[in-house]
């Protein structure tokens, strides 16, 4: 069994830090979401690992993630000249595969627990593909799909207005080689895009066999905003470990669960977690609020910042309230309006800005 971990994309829904950096490695916990995904394929038992990366932000990906020795694996890049589509992807990626069954994860999905069941599945009952699926409040914006009482899936449709069911498609699917028999087949849609529900739907009509299974855990695409700080929440509340390894001073307060890395400082600040803040940063003055990532190297100085989430090198000095925001790497947000009561600002294209 090998995987593919799809990496490249636009990344359109969160601009601007897709301008500068690849949205697979915005941080939740302090940790790329990208490892997420890694770790759940290394749980699977699996280390034959190839990302899809795009020309852009590819190289950034490749010296984060590196061979794969850090988790004991192998992994190989493979580089996606255009966001063709996911279907696109597994094309490109078919000298990698060979003939092997493979998982295919996209590199901005998290779930809420591992994927070594539906690996074993798969070996156990060898289907052509199986897709997981989670019941969602509006599925038109989802691929989605009807499927019978046995779990067989009859239909697949992208983004339907009256959708079959409210089954949407999570972003991991298992396939055999026979998905690139059905890739052959089908041609791009209206988008321009080689669409895996149209392959996927290419190999039901070939008579294969395409099973499915409802996820009762949490999924979330990270490459939304508020996904993301919702991930960022759910992690911190199941996975966070208190631990202090920077200084906190006599008059601060540490509450409920918060890591502090190595190098940073806490003064006259307090602290309610789940929080985690990355190293050599300073909090001064301040109360950071539950669901909250620092990232390294940033400056809060008297300020109140709660389920956000901050990356590396910023800055924020005396900050009222900031809460559910999402602020990239070397950003200052500082409040200037005690003589003048304009705002002085300088943001990137598409930015979001509510005062
Ligand atoms: P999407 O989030 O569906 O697409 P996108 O990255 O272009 O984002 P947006 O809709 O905001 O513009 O892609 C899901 C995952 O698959 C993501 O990690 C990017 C990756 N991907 C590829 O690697 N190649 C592709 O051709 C496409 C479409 C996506």
């Amino acid at each position: 069994m090998k995987a593919i971990i799809l990496s490249g994309g636009k990344g359109t829904r969160l601009r601007p830090l897709t301008y500068s950096g690849a949205k697979q490695l915005v941080p939740v916990a302090n940790k790329p979401v990208l490892f997420y995904c890694i770790e759940n394929i290394v749980e699977a038992g699996i280390k034959d690992v190839g990302i899809i990366i795009s020309p852009e932000t590819g190289q950034e990906i490749k010296d984060t993630v590196g061979d794969g020795g850090r988790w004991g694996i192998d992994i190989k890049y493979i580089t996606q000249d255009v966001p063709g589509g996911l279907a696109h992807a597994i094309k490109i990626a078919h000298d990698f595969l060979a003939d092997s069954p493979f998982v295919m994860y996209l590199g901005d999905n998290l779930i809420g627990a591992g994927i070594d069941k539906f690996v074993d599945e798969f070996q156990k009952n060898r289907p052509d593909a199986l897709i997981l699926l989670k019941e969602v409040e509006d599925p038109r914006q989802f691929g989605v799909a009807e499927v019978s009482s046995d779990g067989k899936v009859i239909r697949l449709i992208e983004k339907p207005e009256a959708p079959p069911s409210n089954l949407a498609l999570v972003g991991i699917y298992l396939f055999s080689p026979e998905i690139h028999n059905a890739i052959e087949r089908i041609r791009p849609s209206r988008r321009g895009e080689l669409e895996i529900t149209d392959a996927i739907q290419e190999l039901i009509q070939m008579g294969s066999n395409v099973e499915s299974f409802v996820l009762d855990m949490w999924w979330l695409d990270t490459g939304k905003k508020d996904d993301l700080l919702t991930a960022n929440a759910i992690v911190l509340d199941d996975r966070l470990k208190g631990n202090i390894s920077g200084t906190v001073d006599n008059s601060s307060r540490i509450l409920g669960r918060v890591a502090v890395g190595k190098g940073s400082v806490i003064k006259d600040s307090t602290i309610r977690g789940p929080v985690v803040i990355g190293d050599n940063t300073v909090i001064e003055n301040s109360f950071i609020g539950p669901h909250t990532s620092i990232g390294s190297y940033v400056k809060i100085i008297k300020s109140s910042v709660e389920h956000s989430v901050i990356m590396n090198e910023s800055e924020l000095r005396d900050i009222e309230r900031l809460e559910e925001s999402l602020v990239g790497r070397r950003v200052r947000i500082i409040e200037n309006r005690k003589t003048h009561k304009a705002l002085r600002l300088m943001l990137g294209d598409d930015s979001v800005v509510e005062v």
